[in-house]
């Protein structure tokens, strides 16, 4: 539990930078990280631009896979997930292109495309860390209310609220329906998951994450299940917590 948004991000930054130090990637052996979209990541985006533009972490050993995108956007519409993630991160790093996998939204067999999607994480021998931020439903990635608990990669048709939320970035006009999404069963096989949620609009996502239980609904509470989870969180998310809830983080934070 961070006070605040910057503080958040700083800390999931510096825990990614220390992730790849660590691992010590090389060409034969990368570093695998999944990715999200979003407005929770893009302190943590910058964060990171900041510590490769001061040679503290390079991403030439680094394989990402973004976890969504729109179908039907072109790549270069200034709301596709492609163009989010080279504004904002790619083209400020030192990643190869090859590296980046990103789903096509505009794949001539969608179907065909997610299945390819699969088969490459297993190519590269699976995701290393899965970052992630979550709806105000408790969906992750586009894991939608509703979704099967162990889905793969797959078209996913968005749900009302995600379509209304989306709405202010397309004048409300030709808002997206459908996403290609990484299955929860994708996201579980990660070998460690962090999610970062922010602020009070967040709270009850938060809350069911965390006192609620399994179900598919609020998606992001399978990741009770997951065996390397972490939820990084500003203090406005944890505003529907009970007490001892954030009692019992905090003193797991003192100890660690
Ligand atoms: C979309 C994305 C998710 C993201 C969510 C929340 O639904 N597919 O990956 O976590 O929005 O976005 P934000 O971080 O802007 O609140």
């Amino acid at each position: 539990i961070k006070n605040n948004y910057d503080t958040l991000s700083l800390w999931t930054a510096y825990y990614i930078m220390t992730r790849i130090n660590r691992y010590c990637p090389t060409k034969e052996k990368p570093f695998v990280i999944g990715l999200p979209t979003g407005s929770s990541p893009l302190g943590v985006y910058k964060k990171l631009v900041e510590y490769y533009n001061s040679g503290k972490v390079s991403f030439e050993n680094v394989v990402t896979f973004n976890m969504d995108e729109y179908v039907g956007l072109p790549k270069q519409h200034n709301q596709s997930y492609y163009y989010f993630m080279y504004e904002n991160f790619f083209n400020h790093i030192d990643i190869l292109t090859e590296n980046i996998n990103m789903l096509d939204g505009c794949a001539n067999n969608l179907k065909h495309e997610c299945e390819r999607y699969e088969k490459k994480i297993i190519q590269v021998g699976g995701i290393d860390l899965f970052l992630g931020g979550v709806g105000t439903d408790g969906h992750i990635a586009f894991n939608e209310p509703g979704s099967s608990l162990a889905s793969r990669t797959r078209i996913k048709t968005l749900c009302e609220e995600t379509i209304k939320s989306n709405s202010r970035f397309f004048d409300n006009i030709n808002v997206p329906r459908f996403a290609l999404t990484v299955g929860l069963g994708t996201i579980m096989d990660s070998r460690e998951v962090l999610i970062i949620i922010s602020g009070f609009h967040k709270a009850h996502a938060l809350k069911e994450c965390l006192e609620g239980n399994v179900n598919n609904t609020w998606t992001i509470t399978l990741l009770q299940h997951h065996k390397q989870c972490i939820i990084g969180c500003d203090k406005e998310a944890t505003r529907e917590l009970k007490v001892k809830t954030v009692d019992y983080f905090k003193n797991l934070q003192k100890i660690t």
